[in-house]
């Protein structure tokens, strides 16, 4: 007979590129994904959604969550008693938020503790990489604050550093979705070598100016000629907002990872530039929501019962 397990995992949200650092950079969000996870003796699999996207997210095995568990289950050779998942999800599906990585990061973690694996991050984000594809948004979710990936094959290093406590985020997320597959179908396979030096200076600038507390360097550190041209046909409006939120007061304005959500980085002012990137989107017929957040320090956090 199983003994009963829970187990509790919250992971951030996450918003990647902030700009020049495409697929290199990435930063924890104060918004989150809640799951718990009940085990318990015979067999069997229940899921409950809530939260951003309940009424679309698969119940079955189709389940994110429960297939990023599964992975971690298959690899240890573990086979699970009778599962009741809980997802609790405060993340916009599909918006440039960091949703699949965080819903891939909570199942993998909850998966390593019920099956009594240590919660090794390197791995977990070795293996959020392998099922998400994408380093950047998973190291952030993992590790929280600012993080530097840089990905060749399966070697990933990263470092994470601590952006200014000062630093607030506003993200404008508008009432359409946009899947990172479609918004990397637009970039272009080869660049200018002009273009690559104008962005690799600027991530630099970018790093810096986050780490060493220079806010005032975040507006040309933020600006970016390698995917937001090319992405700008499938966002109306999006230098439009971009720009009405630095003429609202933000330290700096971007596409969040590929899209369709834009980003402000604020000190202050948060009400006041929100308003305007809506009121821009409005002007092109978008409907958006506004969201004053945190950036989030700890990346993910787990708990299991009894331990
Ligand atoms: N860096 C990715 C992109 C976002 O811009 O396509 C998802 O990680």
């Amino acid at each position: 007979m199983k003994k009963k397990k829970k187990v509790q995992i919250i992971a951030p949200a996450s918003t990647a590129n902030l700009g020049p650092g495409f697929d290199c950079l990435g930063l924890g969000l104060g918004l989150y994904h809640t799951l718990n996870v009940c085990e318990g003796d015979g067999a069997g699999l229940e899921i409950r959604a809530s939260g951003e996207g309940a009424e679309t997210v698969s119940l079955d095995s189709g389940n994110m969550v429960y297939q990023a568990m599964m992975k971690v289950f298959s690899s240890a050779g573990y086979k699970p008693g009778k599962l009741l998942i809980e997802s609790h999800n405060e993340i916009p599906l599909a918006s440039g938020l960091g949703s699949s990585a965080a819903a891939q990061v909570v199942g993998l973690s909850a998966a390593m503790l019920l099956s009594e694996q240590s919660l090794d991050r390197r791995r977990l984000i070795r293996m959020g990489v392998e099922m998400e594809g994408h380093a950047d948004n998973v190291v952030a979710c993992v590790l929280g604050g600012l993080t530097v990936v840089g990905s060749s094959g399966e070697k990933i290093d990263y470092v994470r550093l601590e952006p200014p406590k000062s630093l607030g985020i506003v993200a404008v997320v508008p009432d359409f979705n946009l899947s990172t597959e479609r918004a990397r179908s637009v970039l272009p396979r080869e660049v200018a070598f002009r273009d690559a030096v104008h962005n690799q200076s600027r991530v630099g600038l970018l790093v810096a100016a986050l780490a060493g507390n220079r806010l005032e360097s975040l507006r040309p550190a933020m600006e970016d000629v390698l995917h937001q041209p090319y992405r700008a046909g499938l966002i109306p409006g999006l230098e439009d907002v971009r720009q009405a939120a630095l003429e609202a007061g933000a330290l700096g304005a971007a596409l969040s990872g590929a899209g369709p959500t834009i980003l402000a980085l604020v000190s202050a002012h948060k009400a006041s530039v929100g308003e305007a990137m809506k009121g821009a989107w409005a002007r092109r017929g978008v409907e958006c929501r506004s969201l004053a957040l945190q950036v989030d320090m700890t990346g993910l956090k787990a708990e299991m019962e009894g331990r």
